[in-house]
């Protein structure tokens, strides 16, 4: 049996995922049509009490939509040097929206007030960019899958008011925070500009991420989503897994919790593991000592029939996910245990 952990993308839709998407209406979304599509939209823009929503391939194009609609040529954007949108989306800040970057350097990937007060320039010094849009990341991808909760957040929005700026949430697994805070969804659309939310990670679509906003910004979005190629026709059958997932696959995320947990008390027994990430939500970073390289590490767990990936030179990481069972939790005892490392 395969265990793969690289990603929770790795997951197949299920039966009754494939059914609601077998069953969709269907219509030519760039015409505006596509009725599983505006009702995926509107759906999701309700759930965050936001004006408006617009679906897409990725959770890289609705990051980039919201930068490119959120900012102008020259401005600047804070965030965290461990985010997605400055780590994993090929430049694209400065490729597509022509702006520059202040990367802080938080707790696990995770900002706070005064952390983001250190990098706001003066909107009066001509030798500066313009500070113009904070991103979050929540959950932390690289930091762990840790998280913020609603007041941290609330806290950094008054600073954002304070010097107005806008804000931007990489929320690719926003699910998996909620489940584990027990925060309001509605207190999310409030203090964003904007968010995005992934369909194709914890929530086990086969592809999708929505941007949601206020009616105008989601408008100029759709504007840049054509440009970029992204206008797609009878996408119905991937909003109906959208929506089947809002219905069916936000709770059992802490499933994918507790099993990422019970992997980290497996890692405390094995040798080579130096230092586990807290476990917060459905990601389990580990450290390897000097000595072994995570590439090699990953190699080795490959032939023993678990997918892992590197996370950096000694760093391994593992994403649990809905097609990971606890009869493969079971198997995963033994087999890390027989990965020999020299
Ligand atoms: C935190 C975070 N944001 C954004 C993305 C981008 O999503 P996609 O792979 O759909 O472009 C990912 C993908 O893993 C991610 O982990």
């Amino acid at each position: 049996m395969l265990i793969d952990l690289r990603s929770d993308t790795v997951t197949q839709p299920t039966p009754a995922m494939r059914e609601a998407m077998f069953q969709a209406p269907l219509g030519d979304d760039v015409l505006g049509d596509d009725p599983t599509v505006n009702a995926l939209e509107a759906k999701a823009a309700t759930l965050f009490g936001m004006e408006a929503s617009l679906f897409c391939a990725s959770g890289t194009m609705t990051n980039q939509l919201a930068i490119r609609t959120l900012t102008r040529p020259g401005d600047d954007v804070i965030c965290d040097y461990l985010s997605h949108v400055y780590q994993y989306e090929g430049g694209g800040i400065s490729v597509n929206a022509l702006a520059s970057v202040s990367l802080a350097h938080g707790q696990r990937g995770k900002l706070t007030p005064d952390l983001i007060r250190e990098y706001i320039y003066s909107p009066t010094d001509p030798h500066k960019p313009l500070s113009r849009l904070v991103v979050l990341e929540n959950t932390v991808n690289k930091g762990g899958g840790c998280y913020y909760t609603v007041p941290e957040i609330a806290a950094i929005r008054r600073v954002c008011d304070e010097y107005n700026l806008l804000l931007h949430l990489d929320g690719a697994r926003l699910f998996n925070a909620l489940v584990e805070t027990g925060d309001p969804i509605e207190a999310y659309g409030q203090l964003f500009d904007s968010i995005s939310i992934c369909l194709s990670k914890g929530l086990g679509c086969p592809v999708g991420s929505l941007l949601l906003g206020r009616a105008d910004m989601i408008r100029q979005a759709r504007r840049y989503r054509k440009l970029m190629g992204g206008g797609w026709r009878q996408a119905g059958f991937l909003a109906a897994a959208g929506i089947y997932a809002l219905d069916h696959h936000i709770d059992r995320l802490k499933k994918d919790h507790a099993r990422a947990r019970k992997i980290g008390a497996m890692l405390e027994h094995l040798p080579e593991v130096e230092e586990i990430l807290p476990i917060d939500t459905n990601i389990v970073i580990f450290r390897l000592p000097e000595t072994l390289l995570a590439a090699d590490y990953v190699a080795q767990l490959e032939t023993k029939g678990i997918r892992g990936i590197s996370f950096g030179k000694h760093l391994v990481r593992f994403v649990t996910h809905l097609d990971f069972t606890d009869e493969m939790l079971t198997e995963m005892e033994t087999k890390l245990q027989s990965v020999v490392v020299s």
